[in-house]
């Protein structure tokens, strides 16, 4: 795996477009598999002025977005549709009907999951996915005791992740309680992975996922069964890593 280490959240968005507009440069109907969250913000604005400096085109690219919250409307200003379109795709020239985001408000959650990975199958898989890292090691909205091998489903937040997600909301209260989220086993089906994460309260988890045994107490230490993950984080959040790795 590579860990490449950088000063600042806006160093880390520029390590990581470039990454991805290699990619996007090297196949055309790129599939970009994309996370939401402060962390990925960064690397968002930095494909936003790759696209409209330097002309990165997103008009064949595909994207799967890895979650979002159940009996949340998509017009709600916290809902992962919403922010992903605020953040990212409002700004470049993706064709909205080739973005996908798991439908919160569905009537039929089992059927919609399972829709979800047939689309995924259906364009050959995912060729970048983009991941942060909750403060307790999950990913997506892979909570710890999530199976390694988990597919798209339905799951329930915990406690912790409620409470740091309540920020976004007035108050914790507010917070769904359940999400649809791809699965560990989804994730790892990706050709490349891209795990981000920015801040000293990200350390412990990321040395975790990295350094720690895989197991579902830290969802994210299950990228170690992957042979292409590269980890762009900024040093207060490297700060417990005791290994040397190549970036
Ligand atoms: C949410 C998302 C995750 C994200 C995590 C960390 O729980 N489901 O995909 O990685 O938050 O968010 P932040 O980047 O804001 O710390």
């Amino acid at each position: 795996m590579r860990v490449i280490v950088v000063k600042s959240p806006q160093e880390m968005g520029k390590e990581a477009a470039a990454i991805i507009a290699d990619g996007m440069c090297s196949k055309p109907h790129y599939v970009l598999g994309l996370a939401t969250g402060s962390t990925p913000v960064p690397l968002y604005n930095e494909l936003k002025r790759m696209h409209k400096e330097d002309g990165l085109d997103f008009s064949t690219t595909v994207s799967f977005n890895l979650d979002e919250y159940i009996a949340l409307p998509a017009t709600h200003d916290q809902s992962y549709r919403c922010f992903i379109d605020e953040h990212l795709f409002d700004d470049i020239n993706i064709v909205k009907g080739n973005t996908h985001v798991p439908d919160g408000m569905t009537d039929d959650i089992e059927t919609h999951c399972m829709i979800y990975e047939a689309m995924i199958e259906d364009v050959g898989g995912i060729d970048c996915q983009v991941l942060g890292i909750g403060g307790n090691g999950h990913i997506g909205f892979n909570e710890p005791g999530s199976s390694l091998a988990s597919r798209t489903r339905a799951v329930d937040l915990t406690p912790e992740t409620i409470r740091d997600n309540a920020r976004f909301f007035k108050s914790a209260d507010e917070v769904p309680k359940r999400a649809i989220s791809m699965g560990i086993g989804t994730v790892l089906e990706a050709e490349k992975i891209l795990l981000l994460a920015t801040g000293a309260n990200k350390a412990k988890a990321v040395a975790a996922a990295l350094e720690g045994p895989v197991c579902i107490k830290v969802p994210a230490s299950g990228l170690q069964l992957h042979p292409d993950v590269t980890y762009v984080i900024t040093e207060d959040a490297a700060s417990q890593l005791t290994l040397r790795y190549r970036s």
